[in-house]
């Protein structure tokens, strides 16, 4: 076993739930970041209920990244932790439009600004060969790169859209942020997983339970191609179900798009690089 750590957010979540028992099985030390301690102690017994896995090193930390406060306290408790690792998994998709208490639109904040705070504020606990993993969506290459995505009202609100905005800008500006930094990232695409994720909060939920869930993947099965990333030694690929890959040329296109975004980005959250 290393003396370094490697960083789950989302933790308790399907796909995050599933990356701690793959890491720790392979002997890895891991540490669960939640915004819910509670749910994240029962995930962790959960796991730990493995065969072989009793004495696993699986610890777990608050992380609300609803808030940069939060983002700020959980990098500050690591001290001089070591870190090989950190798998930006958490994602949310809100039914309605909703401002966090630091007045961003929540998905924009939970699933693109405090990622990329909590990247840059780690940046002294990686190791040399350490990396980044951003999960995104098949849902980034539905939609064009949004520069005014931290500044957008309700009006521009929609639940489907507005997600895939904020999946486009954390890959684009993973790659910008790869660029400035020296720190290696790469990019998971997980396909469509059976996770709650998936219910959209609407009428037809129950429908779709029915016509829709029982054909994604198991969070297992979906998570694989984040963990192979977490294995890769290089940087700015992204992981699909069918392995690894080079980025759609689109991406490369939006090079300047992704650097206004990125400043945008760190003077919302107050970092730098
Ligand atoms: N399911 C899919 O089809 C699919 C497809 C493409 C990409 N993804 C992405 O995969 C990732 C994992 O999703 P999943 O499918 O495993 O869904 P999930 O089970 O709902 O997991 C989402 C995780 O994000 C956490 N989270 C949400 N808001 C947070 C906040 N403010 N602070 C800290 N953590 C927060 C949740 O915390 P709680 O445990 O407290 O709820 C949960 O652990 C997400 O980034 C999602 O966008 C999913």
């Amino acid at each position: 076993m290393t003396d370094s750590y490697i960083i789950v957010t989302g933790a308790s979540g399907s796909m995050g739930k599933a990356a701690c028992r793959n890491l720790v099985r392979k002997g890895e030390k891991v540490i669960m970041a939640c915004r819910s301690v509670e749910k994240a102690e029962k995930a962790r017994e959960e796991i730990l209920a493995g065969e072989g896995l009793g004495d696993a090193c699986l610890e777990i930390k608050p992380l609300d990244l609803c808030s940069f406060a939060s983002v700020r306290a959980f990098a500050s408790a690591l001290g001089d932790t070591k870190v090989k690792a950190l798998f930006n998994n958490a994602g949310t998709m809100p039914r309605r439009y909703g401002l966090t208490s630091d007045g961003y639109e929540r998905a924009c904040q939970v699933n693109f600004l405090s990622p990329l705070l909590l990247s840059a504020l780690l940046k002294g606990n990686l190791t040399p060969e350490a990396q980044i993993v951003n999960m995104v969506s098949l849902t980034c290459r539905l939609v064009g790169t949004d520069t005014l995505l931290t500044e957008r009202g309700g009006k521009d609100y929609g639940q489907l859209s507005t997600y895939a905005r904020t999946k486009r800008a954390l890959l684009l500006c993973g790659l910008e942020f790869s660029a400035r930094s020296g720190i290696r990232v790469n990019f998971s695409d997980p396909g469509i997983v059976n996770s709650s994720m998936i219910s959209l909060d609407r009428w037809f939920d129950p429908l779709a339970d029915v016509l829709f869930r029982p054909f994604c993947k198991s969070p297992e099965k979906g998570v694989q191609s984040a963990l192979l990333a977490l294995n890769y030694n290089g940087s700015g690929k992204l992981f699909t179900s069918s392995g690894m890959k080079d980025l759609p040329r689109s991406y490369s296109r939006d090079k300047d798009k992704a650097a206004l975004l990125l400043d945008k980005a760190m003077e919302c959250a107050g970092f730098s690089l």
